[in-house]
């Protein structure tokens, strides 16, 4: 699995060559991306890189019900790797009752064929990869429609750079990867990753990582919410068996601070810190190294663990319950 992660840049740079086929002639009032897990994440990410660069809400809805404030004015991104994840179809159905504008995303599936059967606009992602690992051929490929849709002010250089810089940068993220591996193979107890405003989607990230590859339950803490509720949770611990991952931009200095001052407060209950420092220059770089650390840190510490990285055999149990 890991070599899906190592071939990153490569699947970042065919999603930004395809053409895009889907035109809109007009302008929306935000963009609703709808998935879940490993295509929802997309969402989140995209929500991070607008609240910076784009005048354009971006929401995220990793659930089946369509936000009643949906609307015509909106455009809806349906996001399903497979292409068959219940919630995500569901979303798909009440968007077409309610006549929502749609793009529809997904290597195949269901997804694919009612969007056809529609006219809905699908793009294609390549198959065989687990959702978790086709990021960039999602992200890539989205930020592409939206750019050439005038819908998301990012400079299209920033885009195209982070896709040089996550091929130079592949060699380091491996070595990151292989020191957070081999230190949270050592630790004991709930892994915490501990990071900053605006990386809440890259913190989301990496604890979806660690569940699904490596098999392990993880929490994520970020300031400068955390110093107004989780802190306090500090003063009586009940819980003090636990490893702290920090994650921080170093070109952020408040942020930088507020890491550290969470390490004071967790340092009442462990002792057990490792810093992940961001490499890159714009955010889209360092959302992306973090990712490639996370997915192959985690990958690695399954095979320490002598488990498949691959298989999610808890989330495939639940897809037959949920239908
Ligand atoms: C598995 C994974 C999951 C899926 C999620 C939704 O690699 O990442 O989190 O992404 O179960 O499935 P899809 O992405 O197919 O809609």
């Amino acid at each position: 699995m890991e070599e899906m992660y190592l071939e990153w840049s490569r699947q970042a740079r065919i999603a930004l060559e395809k053409p895009v086929s889907v035109r809109f002639n007009r302008g929306f009032r935000s963009i609703i991306v709808a998935g879940m897990g490993g295509s929802g994440i997309v969402g989140d990410v995209l929500s991070t890189l607008s609240a910076k660069y784009s005048s354009l809400p971006v929401i995220t809805v990793k659930n089946h019900i369509l936000p009643g404030y949906t609307s015509p004015e909106d455009l809806l991104l349906v996001v399903s790797y497979s292409g068959n994840t219940i919630e995500t179809l569901r979303i798909f159905d009440s968007a077409l009752e309610r006549n929502i504008p749609m793009v529809t995303v997904s290597s195949g599936g269901l997804l694919k064929t009612r969007a056809y059967e529609h006219g809905i606009p699908h793009v294609k992602l390549p198959e065989g990869l687990a959702p978790r690992a086709s990021l960039p051929s999602m992200l890539y490929g989205i930020l592409k429609l939206l750019y050439e849709n005038n819908l998301l002010n990012i400079p299209f250089k920033i885009i195209e750079d982070s896709v040089v810089f996550l091929e130079e940068k592949a060699g380091k993220a491996v070595a990151d990867a292989g020191v957070i591996a081999e230190w949270v193979n050592r630790c004991k107890g709930l892994l915490v990753i501990s990071t900053h405003s605006p990386l809440e989607s890259l913190g989301l990230r990496g604890k979806n990582e660690f569940n699904e590859n490596a098999k392990i339950p993880v929490k994520v803490d970020v300031a400068p919410e955390w110093m107004h509720n989780d802190i306090v949770g500090y003063e009586e611990p009940f819980l003090k068996d636990f490893t702290v991952l920090e994650v921080v931009d170093p070109d952020d200095k408040v942020g930088v601070m507020l890491v550290d001052f969470m390490r004071t407060i967790y340092a009442k209950v462990t002792g057990r810190f490792h810093r992940l420092v961001l490499e890159g220059v714009s955010l889209l770089d360092k959302i992306m190294y973090g990712s490639m650390v996370f997915g192959l840190s985690s990958c690695k510490l399954a095979r320490m663990r002598g488990i498949d990285p691959l298989k999610t055999a808890s989330i495939l149990e639940y897809k037959k319950v949920a239908g």
